[in-house]
């Protein structure tokens, strides 16, 4: 983490990634605060400085830093939305981790000036996802691009990609086959839709119900409501402390509970599955974001068991077996896009064992939990701080040095304690 500090903001990683990321800032603000307090509040601190005027917290803050990474400011042309910051930033959001993160620094160290400081911006990003980018009255959120659901190249959205037919797609050189593998990154189809998509966006200046009605993506993700929801509990628990109001919010996840299994969980398959709201179905693709409920705390226990006895536990699934040995793979190895190294696809990442981990102990698996703990622990050990693992050998793929899988080293290494 010092060594991708940039000032007073840290970089993912060294190469690939230059600039400061939003969910993953809010993780390595957790790190930081286990040995660099203040260091770790001026992460937050500057990632909050790049909120729009209308309460977006980016999913790129740039930073005024040159580098090689496309897209660069330039591409994105934010500077022609009335509702963008000062400083550069990308056009859309990303999992907005940040109030449970906030939640859990000042539990372990009380905070409590900073949290005051910070409380508003926090209320307006909630405030924002929960009106603009709700399409429906539902309460769950939509995204409009991939990229927003943190996970960019996830078999997940590859059916509402399909239905995009790219157009004048503006020309653009790709940065992220630079320092990694192509066999690691995204595949060219995929990758000139999502330039398709910020074209789309941009000659919309960004205006949030133009492209809720526009976007040709929008769909509403299991990862980023679960994590919306659990936030929004957090967000809570802070306006209790600085006794503030709290009817708003109630409200926010009163409709979410309401509504989430509704939309999201599939009783015949007993998986929770992402919505197109484009063509109005559900998304049947099973990837390991369907445990992402169990952080939200909002499955009942029949269905925690069902996700956990018919799918975690299935070896022909996600539990190791032969083929693989380390939990847990990004998708289900039924999937007929499972693909060991390639980013969303397969390959282990420490934040979803992470979050993952959290879910399991809600619910009393604890010894699940425990394995997701020693897996994640044993793939930094062996292969360093990289950014994803292949799961059938441990080997370390994409960016070195990864700030994120560091910062969580932390969190298993504290918890064992
Ligand atoms: C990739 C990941 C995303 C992460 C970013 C920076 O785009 O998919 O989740 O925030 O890299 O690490």
């Amino acid at each position: 983490m010092h060594h991708n500090d940039a000032g007073g903001f840290t970089k993912p990683g060294p190469r690939q990634y230059p600039h400061q990321w939003n969910w993953d800032s809010a993780v390595i603000a957790l790190g930081l605060s286990h040995f660099d307090l203040p260091r770790a509040l001026t992460e937050i601190r500057s990632l909050i400085g790049g909120q729009w005027r209308d309460g977006m917290i980016p999913h790129v803050v740039y930073h005024d830093r040159p580098s090689d990474y496309f897209p660069d400011p330039a591409f994105w042309q934010t500077e022609n939305s009335l509702h963008a910051p000062a400083v550069a930033t990308s056009g859309i959001t990303q999992p907005p981790l940040l109030a449970t993160v906030i939640r859990q620094i000042h539990a372990r160290t009380p905070i409590p000036e900073f949290v005051r400081e910070v409380y508003p911006a926090l209320l307006r990003w909630h405030r924002w996802l929960l009106t603009a980018r709700d399409a429906d009255g539902s309460g769950l959120v939509c995204i409009i691009h991939p990229w927003e659901s943190g996970t960019d190249d996830s078999p997940r959205w590859l059916n509402p990609l399909a239905d995009i037919t790219p157009t004048d797609v503006p020309v653009f050189k790709r940065g992220d086959t630079t320092h990694v593998a192509a066999a690691e990154r995204p595949h060219q189809a995929d990758y000139e839709r999502f330039i398709h998509l910020i074209d789309v966006f941009r000659r919309n200046r960004y205006e949030p119900a133009a492209l809720l009605a526009r976007s040709p993506f929008l769909a509403q993700d299991v990862l980023l409501n679960s994590i919306l929801y659990r936030a929004g509990e957090d967000l809570r628990a802070l306006a209790v402390e600085l006794d503030e109001p709290t009817a708003e919010m109630d409200g926010w996840l009163e409709r979410m509970r309401v509504n989430f299994d509704a939309r999201f969980w599939d009783e015949d398959r007993g998986l929770y599955l992402d919505y197109n709201m484009r063509r109005a179905a559900p998304i049947p693709v099973n990837t390991a974001l369907t445990f992402m409920p169990l952080f939200a705390g909002l499955p009942d226990q029949q269905k925690a068991a069902r996700l956990i006895n018919e799918h975690w536990l299935n070896p022909i699934e996600y539990a190791p077996d032969s083929r693989v040995r380390y939990w847990i793979t990004t998708t289900s190895q039924t999937e007929p896009t499972w693909d060991a190294r390639r980013y969303w696809r397969g390959p282990v990442w420490i934040i979803l064992n992470w979050l993952l981990a959290d879910g399991l102990r809600r619910y009393g698996f604890d010894d699940l939990a425990d394995a997701l703990r020693r897996d994640s622990l044993e793939l930094m050990a062996r292969s360093g701080f990289r950014e994803y693992y292949d799961p059938r050998d441990g080997a370390g793929c994409g960016s070195t040095d990864f700030s994120w899988s560091a910062a969580l080293a932390l969190e298993f290494l504290i918890d064992l304690e």
